[in-house]
């Protein structure tokens, strides 16, 4: 992990994200062309993937941020993925860790060890939702309008404590892939905000409530995505 230890000097006073992915990579291109505009409020120092065919190591090598692979099939049992895991996270001494894609359901020991600076991205505006092919049952039950989540990780998958949400409606004639490419656009304008906002260290959670300090009125944490026609 030397690599990793070794990220731009630069870094050192940022606050330090590790992104964790297992395949497309385009929240984490979100991220890091935040980065690369200045408006992350911190900076990407690794990502790490539990596949080696993941599409995002390549995004993130073209942004020279330093990559990790960690095969879980290599690994007999999860719990021992997931010890491995946590120390490939930990050695590079992350601020915040983010779970941008990542298909594994990690254990509670895990979470514990990152406890407060774990958030992941979730396709859909949670409680509703949690699991998989959010898309297709939003559709399947005539949902008008659907959305994805930001919150901080617990034990419990898909529930933890949220810090904002990004709708957008379900229109006439969408299919799967259509409205998955809508609330993927939204996902990409609400996770970078997110991370800044974290950077930024104006979330706070407490009784399952995160305060996002600063946060206007009429909510910052809550994105209306525009109908494709406006
Ligand atoms: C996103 O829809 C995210 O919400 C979910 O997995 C998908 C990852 O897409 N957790 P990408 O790899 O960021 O393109």
């Amino acid at each position: 992990m030397a690599s990793l230890r070794g990220a731009n000097a630069l870094t050192m006073t940022m606050r330090r994200i590790c992104v964790l992915i297992s395949g497309r990579g385009s929240n984490l291109e979100a991220l890091l062309a935040a980065m690369a505009a200045g408006t992350l409020g911190g900076a990407v120092v690794a990502v790490v993937s539990n596949r080696a065919d993941a599409r995002g190591l390549a995004i993130a090598a073209a942004h020279g941020v330093p990559t990790r692979v960690l095969d879980h099939r290599a690994f007999a049992a999860r719990d021992a993925f997931d010890a491995a895991l946590a120390d490939a996270v930990d050695a590079c001494a992350p601020d915040l860790v983010v779970l941008a894609g990542f298909m594994r359901v990690l254990g509670a020991a895990f979470v514990r060890r990152f406890d407060g600076r774990l958030i992941n991205i979730h396709p859909s505006l949670l409680p509703a939702y949690p699991g998989l092919h959010t898309h297709r049952r939003a559709l399947a039950d005539g949902a008008r309008i659907h959305g994805c989540t930001v919150h901080f990780v617990t034990p419990d998958v898909d529930v933890g404590p949220i810090v904002a949400q990004a709708a957008v409606p379900v229109l006439p004639g969408d299919d799967e892939s259509v409205l998955a490419a809508r609330v993927l656009a939204a996902e990409h304008a609400l996770l970078p905000a997110v991370v800044r906002w974290y950077c930024a260290g104006r979330l706070a959670v407490a009784d399952r409530q995160v305060r996002v300090a600063g946060e206007r009125a009429d909510g910052d944490a809550v994105l209306a995505v525009p109908r494709p026609d406006q």
